[in-house]
């Protein structure tokens, strides 16, 4: 499987709500990401079938995705079903959204596969991931990459002798573990040029909600900080 065919994390579930409508890419693919009422998450081709207006710009209404431009509505399996300028109308069922391979729940994320015919969904352990934050980083996704592998997040609540080590659970995500305490970082290549981190931590809640997630929010910022500063000549 090529690299861009794997699978990579997009998006921390919890920050879609149902309702939500949000646009994003992977590498350089325009997606639309969006929760129904019933809570199911929809990764599609940002694209409308016809006259490929940003389905990120859209809205929904009655359970289901409508494009500004001119109101067509699709359901959940991407078919296209209402067609205002002709409501008398039977939609052909040819006109549908474009949904790429997507999964949920690993590692407190939504995930996202570019492939036609995509693998299984990578497997994690990491239960009862608790979001800490999205960053989007002006830095080519190797890059980013090559500075966690170097990378050494102070410990929350582990004492500080413990071993910290890092393992790559799926070519998208680093997992820091030092003792119990688990930090996922979820790497999505933007483009050429920058990526995105979706920032989770595993642990008990009520040791790493609230200030666990903040102290991870903040090592997290300080590395964007660093791999956005130019090098001095
Ligand atoms: S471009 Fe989407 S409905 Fe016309």
């Amino acid at each position: 499987m090529d690299l861009q065919s794997d699978w990579y994390p997009i998006a921390l579930a919890d920050d879609l709500e149902p309702g939500g409508v949000v646009g994003t890419r992977l590498f350089d693919a325009e997606i639309v990401l969006w929760r129904d009422a019933d809570r199911v998450s929809h990764v599609w081709e940002d694209r409308c079938p016809h006259r490929g207006m940003r389905l990120s710009f859209g809205f929904m209404r009655d359970n289901r995705l409508g494009c500004l431009y001119h109101g067509w509505m699709f359901d959940g399996a991407c078919q296209c079903r209402a067609i205002p300028a002709h409501p008398e109308m039977a939609v052909p069922k040819a006109i549908r959204a474009r949904a790429y391979a997507s999964t949920e729940g690993v590692a407190g994320m939504v995930w996202a596969s570019l492939a036609d015919e995509a693998a299984e969904p990578p497997r994690v352990e990491a239960t009862g991931a608790m979001p800490v934050r999205s960053l989007f980083i002006e830095c080519p996704p190797d890059q980013v990459r090559a500075a966690l592998a170097e990378a050494v997040p102070p410990p929350f609540a582990a004492p500080a002798e413990t071993p910290l080590a890092l393992s790559w659970p799926a070519v998208g995500l680093a997992l820091f573990a030092r003792g119990d305490e688990r930090l996922l970082v979820g790497v999505q290549p933007l483009s050429a040029t920058q990526t995105a981190l979706h920032l989770a931590v595993a642990g008990a809640p009520e040791i790493y909600r609230g200030a666990g997630q903040a102290h991870f929010a903040r090592w997290g910022e300080a590395l964007r900080r660093r791999l956005e500063t130019p090098v001095a000549p």
